[in-house]
């Protein structure tokens, strides 16, 4: 059995890191290569992605090991500008292996695209009128993605709902789109601007946005995890974290910092596999604050047996078919590396990512705080900063964090007198 647990995977070179992730994940010469090459995108690919091209922007890649899910090892890429947030949720999911790792589920890959129809002369009378034409309007999308049908995707329900509005009475008519394996927001906005006329027809008003909506909450992925009271510290650092996770619950402005935490995790592999990051920030805070009050994306509670249980529900809107996805070539070896077939699989690793990332994190505040860890990395920055390398970048590193005197003048001084 393939086991994705290291010890002291950190202290490899960059090389040996790669030859074990290679072997773990079945990477060719060729795929390794896309991987540490900066310029993996060319400028021709750069070009076709976005608008008044210029250059390209390159960010480290690290993995995540450890992660047990569905009782299947994974080594998880991570693309982040953010130090020990690779090193925190590898060590969560350490934590989480004696309690049998992540389990994981997912609800489909259900989007919505919203209609706006304006002046509506009976609201509640065309809700039902277009209820009833629910199979014409299916017919109509479908009909511009049978490809997607064909797949068993396509529009699955129709939904109608009336708003007040400070410009009066709104008939916002939702689309509800199984789009398969891909994100699915150019299938859906294609749907709603195809079925727009045929729904001005049936109603009398008048339809202007139709757009998917980011509220993906038919498209949720879930992850849970016990973490042995032995794993992590004791029934005190269970008792702590749990008490940290009730003051996220307890309050916005904490659980906006708790929610970033685990975004930490969340963000890194969705750009890593070439996926949406604003839709999935956008999806997610939505969701968080569906009771009117902003919440903590995950829970924590505390089991018969006094240890602590996490679980996770997240809106995941991501694909593997389409956009940067199929582009990037290192977004497509990020996708063999997690050996996913579905959008489905893909978004269950990303929601037990968020919530082992959520774990590190509150266990690190709850015990001795989050900077003495943050603290060395910063200075492994600092002085890298300041052109330190090998043997003096660690020397810099350790003189900083034991004089506690982590700052880029520091780290160009120290660089001085070691060079
Ligand atoms: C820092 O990037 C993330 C944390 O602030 C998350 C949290 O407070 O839970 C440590």
């Amino acid at each position: 059995m393939k086991t994705s647990s290291y010890s002291g995977f950190f202290k490899l070179s960059t090389e040996d890191r790669m030859k074990e992730v290679a072997e773990f994940c079945g990477l060719s010469e060729a795929e390794q290569a896309i991987l540490q090459s900066a310029d993996s995108l060319d400028m021709d690919k750069a070009d076709h992605m976005i608008e008044n091209v210029i250059g390209r922007f390159t960010l480290p890649m690290g993995v995540g090991i450890n992660f047990v899910i569905n009782g299947k090892d994974y080594v998880i890429p991570m693309v982040t500008e953010e130090p020990s947030v690779v090193a925190a949720c590898s060590n969560a999911a350490k934590m989480a292996r004696p309690g049998g790792g992540f389990t994981t589920d997912y609800t489909g890959s259900v989007m919505i695209s919203q209609i706006q129809l304006l002046e509506v002369p009976a609201p509640f009378y065309a809700k039902g009128k277009i209820l009833e034409h629910k199979d014409k309007i299916a017919e109509i999308c479908n009909a511009k993605d049978p490809m997607l049908v064909k797949l068993g995707g396509g529009v699955k329900d129709v939904e109608v709902r009336v708003l007040d509005s400070i410009v009066g009475p709104m008939v916002i008519v939702h689309l509800l789109v199984d789009t398969g394996d891909a994100m699915g927001a150019n299938a859906v906005n294609t749907m709603a601007e195809a079925v727009a006329p045929y729904l001005e027809e049936l109603t009398g008003g008048r339809a202007e946005l139709r757009i998917l909506s980011n509220l993906a909450d038919r498209r949720i992925a879930r992850a849970r995890a016990v973490f042995k009271k032995e794993a992590i510290g004791g029934e005190e650092v269970v008792d702590k974290m749990i008490a940290a996770y009730a003051f996220a619950a307890a309050d916005p402005y904490r659980a906006a910092t708790n929610n970033k935490g685990i975004m930490n995790g969340v963000i890194p592999v969705v750009i890593a596999t070439g996926n949406d990051t604003r839709a999935i920030e956008s999806g997610a805070h939505a969701y968080a604050a569906r009771s009117g009050k902003y919440a903590p994306f995950a829970t924590w509670e505390k089991n018969a047996d006094g240890d602590l249980v996490g679980s996770i529900e997240l809106p995941m809107a991501v694909g593997l078919v389409g956009g940067a996805t199929k582009i990037h070539p290192a977004a497509q070896v990020a996708v063999k590396m997690l050996g996913v077939k579905t959008a489905g699989e893909l978004a269950q690793i990303i929601a037990a990512v968020g919530l082992a990332q959520n774990m590190a994190a509150m266990r690190a505040l709850a015990t001795e705080g989050i900077q003495r860890g943050h603290m060395s990395l910063h200075a492994r920055n600092l002085a890298t900063v300041a052109g330190a390398k090998g043997e003096v970048l660690e020397k810099i590193v350790q003189q900083m964090v034991a004089e506690k005197n982590v700052r880029l003048e520091y780290a160009q001084e120290l660089m001085k007198q070691y060079s």
